[in-house]
């Protein structure tokens, strides 16, 4: 299969052992194209300078760039005003915004959050220092074998005690995507906030917040070919405008007084300190990178590779795969698998060698590997610039595993 695509990211012609790199570990980190990298380097070579401070004009290019960004992003996942786009590190330091900033205000002993036991830890721990300050409960959604949440969980879980529903669109593990239109209407319904984790979701599904109603949003730049260190938090004007500050400091404020001070308006409010404008140039470029290839073809991709892949893997003894092992359904192309009588780590080691990155481990989700009673697992994830061929190579080497160390096939 020729990939028109793959030209644009030049670390794909790398070579690990003389042998060409497979990258294959897309939901830890996405690989960059030509036209992200030139921008960022643009911005560093033409725009520097540290925004809004400065009366130069340098100053007012930087600041210019940076808003851009916003706006870009904003109309992105159709945002009502840029105003609502928070840029942070990454979508952990947006949900600990979330948590620190909205939590703290509104919880009170016995009131409930409820996410999902498949969700990584920056979508966990958050929640579990803020009950633990509060006295309330962090509650979960449990899954059925296939890694679909349980309808009789979502019916009676999500309940009046219920003030956050916080859920990943797409799971990093199992590659399940989840039924975000659904959980919001059912929160909505007992009147709890929603935060959406689409860290895993938005750099393969369009988003559009206001068709979703969602309150609160949150990904991460570089899942979606933007630089690392760069994140958004998108909230609705209404909640962001009666939230207190995260952090404090530079940038953030309106005026300082000895012992008090008053705020910047938003999205200011929300960022403290010197901001990543080259990151945000960087997110802004990624942004249009994948309008222009769209969703469409980006889905188009994954699908045939998700499909082949599963379908290799069902023919490889001793290979078992976690949650939905059937094309299709609500089910995108990452995929956690372990080879029979293999650590996670070995098997990912001799993939290595034959140039392949996979990833092995907890996946940052300890709470879902205890209850689907396995230590750790191999994550294979793709992107659009992956191929047919790249499957192929990692089937191949895959196969040779348990021979490797030592079993009979
Ligand atoms: C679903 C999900 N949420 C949040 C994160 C955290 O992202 P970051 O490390 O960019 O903050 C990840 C990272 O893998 C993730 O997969």
């Amino acid at each position: 299969m020729s990939n028109p695509f793959r030209k644009d990211f030049p670390i794909l012609d790398s070579t690990f052992n003389n042998k060409p790199l497979v990258y294959l570990d897309n939901a830890a980190t996405s690989q960059k194209p030509d036209s992200v990298i030139k921008a960022v380097e643009d911005y560093y070579r033409k725009q520097n300078a540290n925004p809004y401070r400065g009366l130069y004009q340098l100053s007012v290019a930087a600041t210019d760039a940076y808003e851009e960004a916003r706006s870009i992003t904003a109309e992105f996942i159709n945002a009502k005003s840029s105003k609502e786009i928070i840029f942070t590190r990454n979508s952990t330091e947006a949900l600990n915004l979330i948590a620190y900033s909205y939590g703290r205000s509104v919880l009170k002993a016995g009131d409930e959050i409820v996410i999902p036991i498949s969700e990584h830890h920056s979508n966990i721990l958050p929640w579990q220092q803020l009950v633990k300050e509060k006295g309330a409960v962090l509650s979960y959604l449990y899954l059925d074998k296939n890694g679909y949440l349980l309808e009789e969980d979502i019916e009676n879980k999500i309940t009046e005690r219920t003030k956050i529903v916080s859920i990943a669109h797409v799971s990093n593990v199992l590659g399940t995507v989840y039924p975000i239109e659904k959980i919001i209407q059912k929160a909505h319904s007992v009147g709890a906030v929603v935060i959406v984790d689409t860290a895993q979701g938005i750099p393969h599904y369009p988003v559009d917040v206001k068709q979703w109603d969602v309150d609160f949003l949150v990904f991460s730049g570089h899942k979606m070919l933007a630089p690392m260190g760069i994140g958004v938090l998108y909230g609705k004007e209404e909640l962001l405008d009666n939230m207190p500050p995260f952090l404090t400091g530079g940038e953030m404020i309106e005026y300082v007084y000895e012992q008090e001070a008053t705020f910047a308006p938003l999205p200011n409010k929300f960022e403290a300190g010197t901001p990543n404008v080259g990151g945000a140039v960087g997110l802004a470029e990624a942004i249009r990178y994948i309008n222009q290839v769209g969703y469409d073809t980006i889905q188009n991709i994954e699908e045939e590779l998700r499909d082949h892949a599963l379908k290799e893997l069902s023919q490889i003894p001793d290979v078992v795969v976690y949650g939905e092992t059937k094309a299709g359904r609500d089910r995108c192309g990452v995929i956690s698998f372990n080879v029979e009588g293999v650590h996670p780590h070995d098997t990912s080691s001799i993939l290595d060698a034959d140039g392949i990155a996979i990833r092995a481990g907890h996946h940052c989700a300890q709470p879902l590997m205890n209850y689907m009673d396995v230590a750790a697992t191999c994550r294979a994830s793709f992107y659009f610039y992956n191929t047919i061929e790249d499957i192929d190579t990692f089937i191949h080497s895959l196969k040779k595993v348990r021979r490797w160390l030592g079993y009979g096939n």
